[in-house]
């Protein structure tokens, strides 16, 4: 009983949200969405009407992997791939079946936040890719990504989809691409997804699906805090609130409490809400072409060539390290 009160006080998830929720104005970090309950919730969100980026990236690899992948090994013929924040692969299986009919000897490194979800893919995977070397890591992106330079030498392909860089503002995604390249050599690829600005109400809906996926997805929060670190959130309390800038493309996604109330954390924490305030709990930035162009400028990489959905709502872009 005390073991588990001492690490609950410690673990960096509680840290984290005491953090943020302690701050002015509070705000908790858009990794914590992602616990079984949570992954589940995404896999739905993914399947709305509303949601249009999953169907455009798709659209993408779907008619598309072979040119990307051409468009690779017209200089390159033996390189590993590493896919940051890999989730089900249900796109990046696209393009590993075209790159393992040019190359059998490659290794498919996934990196995820959620263990689940790198167990699911270490099992189901080698189902659709024929003769794949597979070794999953579980873990934050830069630091599993330095694990994953341990175990290859070869060039590498780092797939980074899915708008998963839209949880970052502008200033931290250009911060966290030249991370990246400070990991990798001159040559390797990496092909980024990035969700592109278009009529705001398209956004905002795709935020705020009809059938209150996403609504559960953001409180799903508040019952994992409530599950793990022993809180008392009353989930009715908090209505969820997503609004689109289509100035900065910065989708932000918030929890109101609708009363002033009180919520008692593990054994010893407390914090108070006024009735209105919020919790920031998620951004999607949104992006012009323009501005991808200059983040890559700015943090070391040539840009190759894009990639979009017939649409023009997203883009795949293929960058390479100068
Ligand atoms: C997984 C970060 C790309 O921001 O669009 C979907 C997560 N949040 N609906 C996104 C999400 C609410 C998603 N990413």
């Amino acid at each position: 009983m005390q073991a588990t009160a001492i690490s609950k006080r410690t673990s960096a998830f509680y840290k984290d949200v005491m953090k943020g929720l302690r701050s002015s104005p509070k705000f908790l970090n858009s990794k914590y969405f992602y616990d079984e309950r949570g992954d589940e919730l995404f896999q739905q969100i993914m399947g709305c009407d509303e949601y249009y980026l999953t169907n455009c990236e798709m659209e993408i690899l779907k008619t598309q992997s072979a040119d990307i992948v051409a468009t690779i090994f017209a200089s390159e013929n033996n390189f590993d791939v590493i896919e940051l924040g890999a989730g089900d692969c249900s796109k990046s299986v696209y393009l590993l079946r075209q790159v393992s009919r040019r190359n059998k000897n490659f290794t498919f490194f996934p990196i995820d936040i959620s263990s689940h979800v790198i167990d699911l893919i270490e099992e189901d995977l080698p189902k659709k890719v024929r003769d794949l070397n597979i070794k999953g890591l579980n873990g934050e992106y830069i630091e599993m990504l330095k694990k994953a330079n341990q175990f290859s030498h070869k060039r590498k392909l780092i797939l980074f989809m899915g708008s998963n860089i839209g949880n970052m503002n502008y200033g931290q995604s250009i911060s966290f691409c030249k991370e990246v390249r400070s990991c990798l050599q001159p040559g390797d690829y990496l092909l980024i997804g990035f969700d592109l600005k278009k009529d705001p109400q398209i956004i905002l809906n795709a935020y705020n699906d009809k059938k209150g996926i996403t609504r559960e997805f953001n409180l799903n929060l508040l019952r994992r805090i409530n599950r793990e670190l022993n809180a008392d959130f009353t989930i009715e309390n908090f209505k969820h609130f997503p609004v689109y800038n289509p100035e900065s493309g910065e989708c932000k996604s918030y929890l109101v409490s609708k009363y002033k109330q009180k919520v008692s954390i593990g054994d010893t924490e407390i914090i108070e809400f006024n009735e209105n305030e919020t919790i920031h709990t998620e951004i999607s930035t949104k992006y012009s072409v323009d501005q991808i162009n200059e983040i890559a400028d700015l943090t070391g990489f040539e840009t190759i060539e894009h990639f979009y959905d017939s649409k023009n709502w997203f883009v795949d872009v293929l960058w390479q390290c100068r």
